[in-house]
């Protein structure tokens, strides 16, 4: 199921230097003193990091670390090829991800600027809304670093750089996917109120993060959220599939930490940039009080009173 959450551990930062990444209770590493301490030094490394001076710092992988990256990458490849739409294979196949190793962020650059123009920049954890889609506006994806708990390497409750880059990468290594994502960015730019932001969030959610479209008549998924977990790559045929509607996307409750019951399905990849990106391109601060009413009007959601 859709067990893999989307909430980034809170980090901070200690007066005496250190960083401390704080695990949910159901964590895997939760009582791993040994992982703890090396989510600490990971999320440090980003903190630490100068953005306007210096290149975008390394992490030197344990031998569990890579192990953890090549077992995923195996497992998820046979799903892809069944399961992936076509625009994320092909893009899959030229960025051409190490597969026995983690690759630093810089190389994960490297392969993706010559495709599509996008650059991965490191993360402790969550980044504010506005600054992390404000990056998105420049072809910059902030990525966190760290790795899943070895105990369960199909599973990860946060998301780790096996999403952002096995799940997000590819993707972005589609110009056309790419291009939707930078219009998110884009679009963060011109929006004041945080309501219009919350709108470009959710139907981001639903698009670049949990997206599925059909190919012919097989429904594949191109969402980053999905390819990049064993679990819901293998469900997502099963959930409720609704139409691309941007009033029901942008209005439908969610639980990021709970599987998603209800996907939205674009016809065609033409059909996602004529809804979606469309979307992103003409979002505007009166956005969400027009999608509101006509969700209201259609019985989405109950009658406000007036
Ligand atoms: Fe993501």
């Amino acid at each position: 199921m859709f067990t893999e959450g989307q909430l980034y551990s809170p980090v901070t930062e200690h007066e005496d230097g250190t960083v401390e990444v704080h695990l949910a209770d159901t964590h895997p590493g939760r009582d791993d003193a040994g992982y703890l301490r090396r989510r600490g030094e990971i999320a440090g490394v980003a903190l630490a990091w100068d953005r306007e001076h210096e290149p975008v710092p390394t992490i030197a992988y344990t031998d569990d670390e890579h192990a953890v990256w090549s077992r995923v990458s195996r497992e998820l490849a046979p799903l892809h090829e069944r399961l992936a739409h076509s625009e994320f294979l092909i893009a899959k196949e030229r960025l051409a991800l190490p597969t026995d190793h983690v690759p630093q962020l810089a190389e994960v650059t490297e392969r993706l600027m010559p495709l599509s123009g996008w650059s991965y920049v490191c993360a402790p954890g969550l980044v504010p809304l506005r600054d992390f889609y404000a990056d998105l506006g420049s072809r910059t994806f902030n990525s966190t670093q760290y790795l899943r708990h070895g105990s369960e390497p199909l599973y990860t409750p946060e998301p780790d750089i096996i999403h952002e880059v096995i799940g997000h990468a590819n993707q972005l290594a589609s110009p056309r996917f790419a291009a939707i994502t930078e219009a998110a960015g884009q679009a963060s730019l011109r929006l004041a109120t945080d309501e219009a932001m919350k709108l470009v969030a959710d139907v981001f959610w639903f698009s670049i993060e949990f997206g599925v479209m059909y190919e012919g008549e097989d429904l594949k998924a191109y969402g980053a959220g999905i390819l990049s977990s064993y679990g819901e790559i293998q469900e997502f045929a099963h959930m409720e599939i609704r139409d691309l509607d941007l009033a029901d996307m942008g209005t439908l409750n969610y639980d990021i930490t709970a599987y998603q019951p209800v996907l939205f399905a674009a016809r065609s990849l033409g059909h996602l940039e004529d809804v979606v990106g469309d979307f992103f391109t003409t979002v505007d601060d009166d956005s969400a009080a027009r999608l509101r009413a006509e969700a209201e009007r259609r019985g989405l959601l109950p009658m406000s009173p007036a």
